[in-house]
């Protein structure tokens, strides 16, 4: 995985290089990962994209709760579902495309221009799975996109049809850094760095909402189906892992429920619900 530190002139560089590409394109393309769709928001590019239509694509909705993705699908404008093996990509992506810059595409047919291309680019958070999105779109290998924000190099497009071009760098953004709860979710997800933080309150925090919200994959994953406190040591003994003197090993507990969660071994799980 890519990680950037984000400090102020990286995100000031970033902020200044997303500004100059939005003026190019007709939509912006917005990747979030459906397992968390509002923590998987760059917080200023509503203020960035201004005028232009955004298109949210709930993207890895593979490993995120089937019914929770619909929900979120109505809760905006323009919404996609997706995830990296669609093999209707290019055909879903451009009917949306289409539809929604109908008055566009027809007011230039009014002016006596027959085919016109629109221009998207797309943007999202490290780890969103922009590259996986755009080489499935673009239907080649294109090359990884450099993850670090402020590199500057000359703008390529790439037509994906007759109908719509891309193009082919995304835009990489910062994620929710301010709001708590959105922080902590992209912690527990594994989009931001790992090392300063506190692995276990991470680990309690995301035991918490799932003892509440699905604690039948918890039963089926530890075979603990408590639903109070202590549920970290309960599920460490119930699995005996444990320090060489008896006692929960809860260093290892931890790391291996991270783990879990991470790789979706406990479920499809969505972390969010609308209107929160
Ligand atoms: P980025 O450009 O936004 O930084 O993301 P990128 O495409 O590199 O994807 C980040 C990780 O997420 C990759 O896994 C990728 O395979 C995975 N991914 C992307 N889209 C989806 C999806 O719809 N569903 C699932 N389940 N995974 C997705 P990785 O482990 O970092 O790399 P690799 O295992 O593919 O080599």
């Amino acid at each position: 995985m890519n990680q950037i530190n984000w400090y102020p002139g990286h995100m000031a560089k970033a902020r200044r290089q997303m500004e100059e590409q939005l003026k190019l394109v007709d939509i912006v393309i917005e990747l979030r990962d459906a397992r968390i769709p509002e923590a998987s928001a760059n917080p200023i590019l509503k203020e960035l994209s201004r005028n232009k239509p955004v298109l949210i694509i709930l993207n890895k909705s593979d490993l995120a709760d089937e019914r929770k993705n619909l929900l979120w699908k109505e809760a905006f404008e323009h919404c996609l579902i997706t995830d990296s093996v669609d093999e209707r990509l290019t055909k879903t992506v451009t009917d949306e495309v289409k539809s929604i810059l109908k008055d566009k595409l027809e007011r230039a047919k009014a002016r006596g221009i027959r085919k016109k291309v629109l221009r998207a680019m797309v943007v999202g958070i490290p780890n969103v799975g922009k590259s996986t999105f755009i080489n499935n779109i673009v239907k080649k290998k294109a090359a990884k996109a450099e993850n670090r924000p402020g590199v500057t190099k000359a703008l390529q497009w790439i037509r994906i049809n007759e109908d719509v071009e891309l193009l082919d760098t995304p835009g990489v953004l910062w994620p929710k850094f301010d709001d708590q709860n959105d922080a902590m979710l992209l912690a527990l997800l594994g989009s931001i760095n790992d090392d300063v933080l506190d692995k276990e309150g991470l680990v309690r925090f995301g035991l918490s909402y799932l003892s509440k919200i699905y604690p039948g994959l918890i039963e089926k994953r530890y075979g603990v189906n408590e639903t109070e406190d202590h549920l970290l040591e309960r599920i460490a003994q119930q699995k005996l892992w444990l320090t060489a003197n008896g006692q929960v090993d809860l260093t290892k507990a931890v790391d291996l429920i991270l783990k879990d969660i991470r790789s979706n071994k406990i479920g499809r799980i969505t972390w969010q619900d609308v209107g929160e």
